[in-house]
C-alpha cells in the first residue's frame, strides 16, 4: 500500500443478506485534509459524530484537528487552515460582557470570511412552526455593529459604533446575488432599518441595488427589518435569498433557524475569498455536555455543505439522505427533537443506515 494511504474497511451486506468485507483504498491524491476545530462544551462529542460518519461513508477526508479554546486562536490552527483552505468548527464558549472577544468573530474576521450563509428548509420528520420553509439568510460577518468599537463615554454611558463600508457591503450583496444565481434561486431582498439608521443602512441598500442591476434575472426587492421579522414569525413564505448586515443577519438566521425546528437542525457556513469554515449555529450547550445527549445534525449538515463547498456532491447528498432517513423515524432522533436516542445511537442509526444503504 502507498504511504500515506487510508483504507476504509465497512461490514457490507451481500445479495444474500451476508455481511462481508467492502474494502475501498485512496490514494494519497484523493485524500483531502480539513482543519477540524472540535470546539467547547458538546463540541467535541458532536465532533466525533461527525468524523464516525464519515468515516462509515467512506469519504476521503484526512481531519487536522486543533484544539482552540478560550486561550485563543493557535498558529498551528492558522497554519493548518490557510494550508486546507477549508474548516469544520464546533461551537466556542464566549464569556458575556467580559474578559476576550468571541473567539467566533475572531475567527471570521482573522480569516476574512465575509459571508456568513444560512440555508434553512423544513426538514421532513422534525416538529416546527411551519412547513415548506426554504430560504437563504446571507449575513455580513465582518463589520457593522460587530464591528468591535466600543469604548465608555464617561462613566454610566457606553458608546459602540456601527461601520457600514461601500466596499463590504458590494462584497456581500455580489455574493447574495452570485449564490442565487449558482443556486437556482431567483430573488434576492436585501433588509434594512435605512428608515432610522439613514447614513449606515442607507449606504448599504443603496450598494445592494447597485450591485442587483447586474444581475437583471434576479427579482431585487428592499423590505424593512421590522416586517420581515413579522412576515417570518406569520410563517410567510415570500423569501428566497435575504441579503443583511452583521446584527440583523445574526437575529434574522436564528429567527429562521427556529421556523424549521430550531438551532439544533441549522448548518451555516462562512465564506471568505480564500477560505470557508462551515459550523452548528447552537452554542457549547453547558447544560448537557458530556452526558451523550447533544444532537449532531446542526454540525453534521454544516459538514454536508462543506461537502457541496468542496465540490463532492455525491458524498454530500448520500450522507444528507442518511440523516433526513433516521430523522423521519419516531424515535430514533435525539431527546432535543422530541426522540429517545442518545447521542451515539442516533449516530450508530445513521451509520447502520448509510452502511446498508
Ligand atoms: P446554546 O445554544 O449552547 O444552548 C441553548 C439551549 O439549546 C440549551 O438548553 C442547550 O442544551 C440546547 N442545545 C444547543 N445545542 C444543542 C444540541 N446540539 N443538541 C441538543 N441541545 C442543544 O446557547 P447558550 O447557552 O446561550 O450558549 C452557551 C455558550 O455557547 C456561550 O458561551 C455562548 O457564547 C456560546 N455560543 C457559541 C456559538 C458558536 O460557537 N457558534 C453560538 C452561540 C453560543
Amino acid at each position: 500500500m502507498h504511504a500515506g494511504c487510508k483504507v476504509f474497511l465497512n461490514l457490507r451486506k451481500n445479495a444474500r443478506g451476508n455481511k462481508r468485507l467492502h474494502q475501498k483504498q485512496y490514494s494519497t491524491k484523493e485524500i483531502r485534509r480539513i482543519t477540524l476545530i472540535p470546539g467547547d462544551g458538546i463540541g467535541p462529542e458532536i465532533s466525533e459524530a461527525v468524523c464516525k460518519i464519515f468515516e462509515a461513508a467512506e469519504i476521503p477526508i484526512k481531519w487536522d484537528v486543533h484544539n482552540v479554546t478560550a486561550e485563543g486562536l493557535t498558529k498551528e490552527m492558522a497554519d493548518s487552515l490557510y494550508q486546507n483552505k477549508v474548516g469544520l468548527k464546533g461551537p466556542l464558549a464566549t464569556p458575556i460582557g467580559k474578559g476576550h472577544r468571541s473567539l467566533n468573530l475572531m475567527i471570521r474576521k482573522t480569516f476574512n470570511l465575509y459571508a456568513n450563509i444560512r440555508p434553512v428548509a423544513t426538514i421532513p420528520g422534525v416538529a416546527a412552526p411551519f412547513s415548506n420553509v426554504d430560504m437563504v439568510v446571507v449575513r455580513e460577518n465582518t463589520e457593522g455593529e460587530y464591528s468591535g468599537i466600543e469604548h465608555f463615554v464617561t462613566e454610566g454611558v457606553a458608546q459602540s459604533l456601527k461601520v457600514i463600508t461601500q466596499n463590504a457591503s458590494r462584497r456581500i450583496s455580489d455574493f447574495a446575488f452570485k449564490y442565487a444565481e449558482a443556486n437556482g434561486r431567483k430573488h434576492v431582498t436585501a433588509v434594512h432599518k435605512a428608515n432610522i439608521m439613514k447614513k449606515s443602512d442607507g449606504l448599504f441598500l443603496a450598494t445592494c441595488r447597485e450591485v442587483s442591476y447586474r444581475y437583471p434575472q434576479i427579482k431585487y426587492d428592499e423590505v424593512n427589518l421590522a416586517n420581515v421579522c413579522m412576515g417570518l414569525a406569520m410563517g410567510s413564505n415570500q423569501y428566497d435569498v435575504m441579503v443583511l448586515p452583521n446584527l440583523y443577519g445574526d437575529v434574522v438566521s436564528d429567527l429562521c433557524a427556529g421556523l424549521i425546528g430550531g438551532l439544533g437542525v441549522t448548518p451555516s457556513g462562512n465564506i471568505g475569498n480564500e477560505l470557508a469554515v462551515f459550523e452548528s449555529v447552537h452554542g457549547t450547550a453547558p447544560d448537557i455536555a458530556g452526558q451523550n445527549k447533544a444532537n449532531p445534525t446542526a454540525l453534521l449538515l454544516s459538514a454536508v455543505m462543506m461537502l457541496r463547498h468542496i465540490k463532492w456532491p455525491y458524498h454530500a447528498e448520500r450522507v444528507e439522505q442518511a440523516i433526513y432517513a433516521i430523522l423521519r423515524q419516531k424515535g430514533k432522533a435525539t431527546g432535543d427533537l422530541g426522540g429517545k436516542a442518545t447521542l451515539s445511537e442516533f449516530t450508530q442509526s445513521i451509520i447502520n443506515h448509510l452502511r446498508s444503504n
